[in-house]
């Protein structure tokens, strides 16, 4: 479900449909107006969650600001919820249980298991703590046994904390902000940032996308880098489609994929 016009909603929402026509899921699409009401988004969900056809539901956020985001998520049946939002599912993170992932941290734990091997006692630092990407990310990594620091754009000595970090996570949203001399040589970093900036070498009125992280100074001293576009982004897509097909398996009585 996309309700508004968000032009970046616009586009992860275009991919994940093409995504899940690619695999060959059945997907339904609901693009609804500005104007929809809390009352008219709740009411849809709940037609959802009574569809045993429908095996997982997804609400992109942001939601415009007269929807109450937590009273949307909480309405999900927890099963579908793809997203892992559910505060059941948040809780069973957090404690360990069995739950779906959030799409985008999943994808950055997987990238650094791959690119590093074992985690274990690595120092990590989250910078960012929204519900979507900073805070399950920590989760996980102390699931692996990192020593997690969660960092804010309102951290004291943000550089200083950043240079202790064997893996650093950008997820705070504001262009360019880790500077190469913020990382440690030899560091995992994994940009979570997509950030419109104004491009004026591409001429009047142009824009790039940037992440989080100034790539060119950082990815001299990192070890390892993701860029942005192209990083993360397609690890959410295919997470999602995981979550999807594991929450489908489950509904329907059917053993978890090995995936
Ligand atoms: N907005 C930004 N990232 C996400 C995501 O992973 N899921 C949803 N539903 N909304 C988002």
């Amino acid at each position: 479900m996309l309700v508004g016009s968000n032009p970046a909603s616009q586009i992860y929402v275009a991919s994940k449909r093409k995504a899940c026509e690619e695999v060959g899921f059945v997907s339904r699409s609901y693009d609804l107006p500005e104007t929809t009401s809390e009352a008219e988004l709740l009411e849809l969900i709940d037609t959802l969650n009574a569809d045993n056809t429908i095996d997982g539901i997804l609400v992109q956020l942001p939601l415009p600001d007269p929807i109450d985001e937590a009273k949307v998520i909480a309405a999900i049946d927890p099963a579908k919820d793809v997203d892992g939002f559910h505060t059941t599912n948040v809780g069973r993170l957090w404690t360990g249980l069995d739950a779906p992932v959030p799409c985008t941290p999943y994808g950055c734990l997987l990238m650094l298991k791959e690119t590093l091997g074992e985690l274990k006692g690595k120092r990590a630092l989250v910078l960012g703590r929204s519900n979507i990407v900073g805070k399950p990310m920590a989760a996980l990594l102390l699931t692996e046994h990192c020593t997690v620091t969660i960092a804010h754009s309102r951290t004291e000595d943000l550089a200083e904390r950043c240079r202790e970090a064997d893996i650093l996570v950008a997820a705070v949203g504001r262009a360019e902000m880790v500077r190469g001399d913020w990382i440690k040589p030899g560091a995992a970093v994994i940009d979570v940032g997509i950030n419109r900036v104004e491009a004026p070498e591409k001429g009047d009125g142009e824009t790039r996308l940037v992440g989080d992280v100034a790539f060119d100074e950082a990815k001299r001293v990192a070890g390892f880098i993701t860029p942005v576009p192209g990083g993360v982004g397609p690890m959410t897509i295919a997470n999602l489609l995981r979550n999807t097909v594991v929450a489908a398996c489950r509904q329907n009585g059917l053993p978890d994929p090995e995936i």
